[in-house]
């Protein structure tokens, strides 16, 4: 042992371990191995297969845990499902007090579960220990709360019903309360997926359940890997599924619960800046980036991975960096003054090497500290890679492991274009003393969770999630409490039954037009389709096809046969059209205002218009026209109140809850009254600050086409709203498939929605679809905040105060 002279002279630290007598005890009383809790019991795999779980610090394997089938998920759901009916029925308040006893029997056994925690996932013992169970109890306190409140906050919904939910290994006991907290006060039931290589947590937590009360069955907990838990996607008794992991795994998830109904939330990958610029607390600063990248060994979605410093100070920033990562420390997760854990597993730490040795065989420069590590146990040293490229594979690729890839930047907008430059958008990190340069830069940049002299920073009064290829949904707070709600109208409207066939337009040249009677004085061969409106311009079908438009009895002109190409021409104008997000609400406004104006002044028309296309009494047309005029006027009002939030978190930030637009949108219009659903689509959208490429209703698109006159004289800027009228589903594909195109939302038939859904998984954009179900467009529920809420998406500013 060192004396008192050699341990001043070398200042280090003794080992301070923490005691895990506890967990090993009930380890050993586990040791015929853990199964699965269903219905409030514990029973064992259906299959009866189970698979080791092992310390990754030491290799020492803690036990065997049921693998699960799909005969032990459908298990599970049934349960979920008969716990139901009565733990949906239960007061809010009683449900409160259920997850109030949650919260305080995690926070009774806080010491166990961090030691189990960070045997099971090798993290260290301070960061399970002040981290991430404090935040455990802290959502099922705060969710509590929620359920007192939800019927209050949100009438007219209710609780979605059974939920899948599939957590990752990063964050293993968190992401359970992330999901089951939320899901619990609404009122759902859930079956839970913890991941293979972490799964003690969550079945301690079952324990807890029980020992709490809760009513058997509303909370399930089945272990297994992906095929467990594509098992539990698959289930047709699961309502919603909300998945939190890699971006290929989201995606397949994606596609496969594309048109079943099933709602989707997808907590995915990242790869977020961190920007320092020369006026930062450049100490400040380096602590921030030991927070953002070597917490939880780098194994955090929202880790600030890229680094972007400042040209000017960025060899200084550099060296202090060094200096600091020498005295970080790696070892045993259970000892107090361990910096840096071990990674999950080997596999993970195979991937971790693989992706350095990549990073240096294309040429970037990696630095890592002389740190001794252990000999054993799955540990890889905090790492820097300078002089990367931007579009290098460590640049792009999350890696998912305590390696800081970094690259320098001249001007603000230098550093925002690449902090943007990423299919991800999870969370970025500022660093600037200059508070309303910070603040500029956090509206720019595309990412769910923005912290401004901070990093890492959760709670869960605000929510957290993605844009972009980070996916989609948040989870905490208000928004998050509303992605486990459904509208009741929603919920009930009716399913239109056997799927319509789609209108399929049929091409006729333009030179060869059928003459209705309505034109029988008009030349043969004059052009008289409408057209398409691209860009504040009209324009002509790409393919220079046009299809016949027909009325009850017989034709009534002709419109513009769209093509891929036209979808292209016209989101590439929506693209451009980016003074409209700039615009301030209260311009938006006034321009919807006008339009409203402009279609009252013009209603005999476009009731005219309405009957020769529908064939509907005077009294209905009058009825639709009013109805759009009105809606327009009602999201003008919109425009400039549908705020945002400050959110109570519990440290000392001012948090900011900011609606953005999602940028452009596109929008497919069902057949069903086809003025009145253009309108009550497009307003919304625009209103909020987004541009919208929008295909009217195939057979009925004169009355969305004769809008654009509308637009001009009403200060519409060119690209804001582009129509392109055709076949809509063969539109709608091609829209989903844009990676320019940030949402989505379809109103047609079932078989399109599914389309859709599906194809929108390639960049993972948000989707709003009716599954081929009517809505009732001259209805109040047609016009809702809920429109808006669909429109925009919630951007989190965290800004610290206090010196
Ligand atoms: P993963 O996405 O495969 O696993 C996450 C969860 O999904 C686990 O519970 C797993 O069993 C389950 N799962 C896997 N395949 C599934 C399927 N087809 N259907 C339904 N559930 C499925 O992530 P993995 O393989 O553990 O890690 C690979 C990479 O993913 C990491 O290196 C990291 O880059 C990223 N990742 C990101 C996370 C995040 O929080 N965003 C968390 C974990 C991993």
């Amino acid at each position: 042992m060192a004396n008192i002279r050699e341990v001043l002279l070398s200042m280090d630290y003794g080992p301070a371990p923490e005691a895990n007598d506890h967990v090993e005890a009930w380890l050993a009383g586990h040791s015929d191995g853990m199964r699965h809790f269903i219905g409030g019991a514990f029973v064992p795999s259906a299959g009866g297969g189970s698979f080791e779980v092992r310390d990754p610090s030491n290799d020492t394997l803690l036990t065997r845990v049921a693998e699960g089938t799909a005969a032990d998920v459908d298990r599970a759901v049934v349960a979920a499902r008969n716990a139901f009916g009565a733990w949906s029925k239960m007061t809010g308040h009683q449900r409160a007090r259920h997850l109030y006893a949650l919260a305080r029997l995690v926070q009774k056994r806080e010491r166990f579960l961090a030691v189990l925690e960070s045997m099971d996932n090798g993290k260290p013992i301070r960061e399970s220990r002040d981290i991430d169970v404090p935040l455990v109890a802290r959502h099922f306190y705060h969710h509590a709360g929620w359920a007192e409140l939800v019927d209050v906050e949100f009438p007219e919904h209710g609780p979605v019903g059974v939920c899948g939910q599939i957590i990752p290994w990063n964050f293993p006991l968190l992401m359970l309360a992330w999901k089951i907290a939320p899901a619990l006060a609404a009122g759902n039931t859930v079956v839970l997926k913890p991941a293979e290589f972490t799964p003690l947590t969550a079945l301690a937590f079952a324990e807890i359940c029980n020992e709490a009360g809760l009513p058997p069955g509303v909370v399930n907990i089945v272990t297994g890997d992906g095929a467990t838990g594509a098992a539990l996607v698959a289930h047709p008794g699961v309502d919603k599924i909300a998945f939190t992991g890699s971006t290929e795994v989201g995606r397949l998830i994606r596609q496969s619960t594309a048109g079943t109904g099933k709602k989707l939330t997808l907590e995915l990958g990242g790869k977020s800046p961190f920007v320092v610029f020369e006026d930062a607390d450049l100490d400040a600063a380096v602590e921030g980036v030991v927070d953002a990248i070597w917490f939880n060994q780098g194994q955090v979605c929202c880790a600030g991975s890229r680094l972007l410093v400042q040209e000017g100070v960025a060899a200084r920033f550099y060296a202090k960096l060094r200096a600091r990562m020498e005295t970080l420390r790696i070892g045993d997760p259970l000892d107090k003054s361990t910096d840096i854990g071990a990674i999950v597993a080997p596999v993970q730490l195979q991937r971790i090497r693989e992706l350095v040795a990549k990073g240096e065989a294309e040429g970037a420069t990696l630095w890592q500290p002389k740190t001794q590590i252990p000999a054993t146990g799955c540990f890889f040293p905090p790492s820097l890679f300078t002089e990367v490229e931007p579009a290098s594979t460590v640049a792009e690729v999350e890696i998912f492991g305590p390696v800081a890839v970094s690259m320098t930047f001249r001007t603000p907008s230098e550093a925002v274009e690449l902090a943007n430059n990423t299919r991800y958008g999870l969370a970025a990190s500022i660093w600037s003393e200059n508070l309303n340069r910070a603040l500029e830069v956090a509206a720019k940049v595309k990412a769910g969770v923005v912290w401004i002299n901070c990093t890492n920073l959760f709670d869960a009064a605000s929510g957290f999630g993605g844009y972009r290829e980070s996916g989609f949904g948040r989870e905490g707070g208000r928004e998050g409490l509303g992605e486990y709600l459904v509208h009741r109208a929603e919920k009930h409207a009716p399913s239109i039954g056997k799927d319509t066939p789609a209108f399929v337009p049929s091409a006729l040249p333009a030179t060869d037009v059928p003459i209705a009677k309505e034109m029988g004085n008009e030349p043969r061969g004059i052009d008289r389709t409408a057209k398409m409106y691209i860009g504040g311009k009209q324009a002509r079908p790409d393919g220079g096809n046009s299809y016949a438009v027909h009325g009850p009895g017989s034709s009534i002109g002709l419109a513009g046969l769209g093509n891929r190409k036209d979808i292209r021409n016209a989101v590439e104008a929506a693209a451009k059209a980016t003074s409209w997000g700039a615009a301030t609400a209260h311009n938006r406004a006034q321009v919807l205002y006008y339009v409203a104006e402009n279609l009252a002044s013009r209603a005999s028309e476009f009731e005219a218009r309405l009957r020769a296309m529908t064939g509907c009494t005077a009294d209905a047309a009058t009825d639709e026209v009013a109805l759009a005029v009105r809606r327009t006027f009602w999201y003008a009002a919109w425009a400039d109140k549908f705020d945002g939030a400050v959110h109570a978190t519990r440290t000392s930030n001012v948090t900011l809850a900011m609606h953005e637009p999602w940028g452009v949108m596109g929008l497919a219009c069902p057949d069903e009254a086809p003025l009145l659903a253009f309108v009550s689509l497009v307003m919304p959208a625009i209103a909020m600050g987004n541009r919208v490429v929008a295909i009217p209703s195939p057979p009925h698109p004169l009355a969305a086409t004769d809008l654009y006159t509308v637009f001009d004289t009403s200060d519409v800027p060119g690209g804001v709203v582009n129509i392109v009228t055709g076949e809509r589903d063969v539109l709608a594909k091609t829209l989903a498939e844009h990676d320019e195109v940030a949402a989505v939302w379809y109103f047609g038939s079932r078989a399109g929605s599914t389309m859709v859904e599906k194809a929108a998984a390639g960049n993972l954009k948000s989707t709003w679809v009716n599954h081929g179900r009517a809505i009732a467009w001259s209805e109040t529920g047609a016009q809702s905040r809920g429109f808006l809420r669909h429109a925009t998406q919630v951007k989190n500013i965290w800004v610290p105060y206090g010196e």
